[in-house]
């Protein structure tokens, strides 16, 4: 690798200049204002791989296109398929940033924009590893397929029915995929474990228009008070979801996992120091590890009503609104789950009030099996890039995506996170540490002789 080594010294000032650019363009895939950026985006991605020398096309979807790249064969050696997106979410509340999202600001070792961690600067480490093999080595040691999508973080939609009408074309002996996180600073993560996610709009109508509050009120339902009452009774004061038969699937924690999720140098006082919280809440009898990474949870995600202005206006609204999701674990299956919903919803529903559920995105959580000589080599070239190996880890996001994968090509995710738990993930002042930027990439380098000495299947 010293050959390889010498390249990625030689050349870490460029492929921090060509994050930084990648960086610029604001493809929030929310966002229909920014659909032009998304697809400049995908362009610019595409333009990466063909510089590779790769096969590479941009594929059209109905929603963000699809970006798929594949390096030059090397007959009877493995193949990984590498999965990332070159999506971000919304930059707001933009007041929040020291430095504007999409110019990105080298700052104390760290470059601040919106997708530097999530995923723009995790993804890229995968292909400038790439790039290293063939300028140092003059070729790979392995095949590389690349299916970089758009639409992350809206749920992914498009890229789910591809894969399954082009399971051949992506067929692979495992997938990679860094969107994630490192368990703590100088302690590197294999994430085994993903929770899943059922996400809702819910729209509460009441009088045909805005009333007095005084004139009205007690004699028409509020909508707003009806919220307020539906939502509040999703959950009770113990953390339980109060949907019928939500847990009835949920795996879990066997005692031997509770007792390893307890043995991990977690610093949770720092945890909640970092958010400015002085306690920890949620489901009673669980860990906060056991909380974030292996327990369902409900969400309030956004909420609207009535008056917001300045002062007071006495106004017994019209119309109110929330956006909520839980989070789902292993074995829970999100259409259940909205059945279960719409059933509660429809009890919970006062007299006066009509109430429309919408149904946006889910998937279910996952679980990787541990014993596999494809995490083993993932370890072994953590452990090379990182100076020590890995934990074993899950994780309470969710990446939609990975249990099709399972599905449709029946081969086993490799979750190796670049980042940092103070990357500020869809918060303002995003950021990726440079360090671990190069680490990754020293770290997917090393992945790519792993998996080649493991040879073909
Ligand atoms: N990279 C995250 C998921 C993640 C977060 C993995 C933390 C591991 C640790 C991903 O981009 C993300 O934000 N996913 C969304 C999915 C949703 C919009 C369908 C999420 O988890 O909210
Ligand atoms: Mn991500
Ligand atoms: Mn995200």
């Amino acid at each position: 690798m010293s050959r390889i080594d010498d390249y990625l010294a030689a050349h870490a000032a460029r492929f921090e200049d060509d994050l930084c650019a990648f960086l610029r363009i604001p493809s929030v895939s929310a966002d229909p204002q920014h659909a032009a950026d998304v697809a400049a985006a995908a362009r610019w991605v595409a333009d990466q791989f063909a510089g590779l020398g790769f096969a590479v096309e941009v594929i059209p979807t109905k929603g963000h296109p699809l970006v798929f790249a594949q390096s030059p064969t090397v007959p009877g050696a493995p193949t990984a398929l590498v999965y990332g997106h070159y999506d971000v979410q919304p930059a707001d509340p933009l007041e929040k940033w020291i430095t504007p999202p999409f110019e990105p600001t080298r700052r104390d070792g760290n470059v601040y924009a919106r997708g530097a961690t999530d995923d723009k600067g995790q993804m890229l480490t995968h292909v400038k590893s790439a790039e290293a093999w063939i300028a140092a080595e003059g070729r790979l040691p392995i095949n590389l397929k690349y299916i970089i999508e758009g639409e992350e973080e809206v749920g992914s939609m498009a890229l789910e029915e591809y894969i399954a009408g082009h399971a051949e074309k992506l067929r692979c002996d495992c997938v990679v995929i860094s969107d994630g996180g490192q368990f703590a600073p100088g302690i590197p993560a294999i994430t085994y474990g993903l929770r899943g996610i059922a996400y809702y709009e819910l729209r509460l109508k009441g009088p045909n228009r805005d009333l007095h509050s005084g004139s009205f009120g007690g004699s028409v339902a509020n909508p707003a008070n009806a919220l307020a009452q539906v939502l509040g009774a999703l959950i009770d004061d113990q953390g339980r979801v109060q949907i019928p038969g939500f847990y009835d699937d949920v795996t879990p924690l066997t005692p031997r996992e509770r007792e390893q999720f307890s043995q991990l140098p977690f610093d949770e006082q720092r945890y909640f120091e970092q958010i400015g919280v002085a306690v920890g809440a949620g489901e009673a009898g669980y860990t906060t590890l056991e909380r974030r990474w292996a327990r369902p949870t409900f969400d309030i995600n956004g909420l609207w009503s009535g008056y917001q202005g300045a002062g007071a206006k006495t106004v017994l609204p019209a119309t109110a609104g929330a956006k909520f999701s839980f989070r789902l674990v292993p074995n829970q299956e999100p259409s259940k789950i909205t059945a279960a919903l719409k059933w509660r919803l429809a009890e919970l529903c006062p007299p006066g009030i009509e109430m429309e559920l919408i149904d946006f995105h889910n998937s279910p959580g996952v679980l990787a099996p541990l014993e596999s000589k494809y995490v083993e080599a993932a370890a072994r070239a953590i452990e090379r890039a990182f100076g020590r190996p890995p934990v074993f880890t899950r994780e309470g996001g969710s990446i939609p995506i990975v249990a099709a994968f399972h599905e449709a090509l029946k081969a086993d995710t490799l979750l190796l996170g670049w980042g940092q738990d103070d990357d500020n993930t869809h918060s303002p002042n995003e950021k990726f540490s440079l360090a671990d930027f190069h680490r990754g990439i020293r770290a997917s380098a090393q992945l790519w002789a792993e998996l080649a000495d493991l040879g073909g299947k």
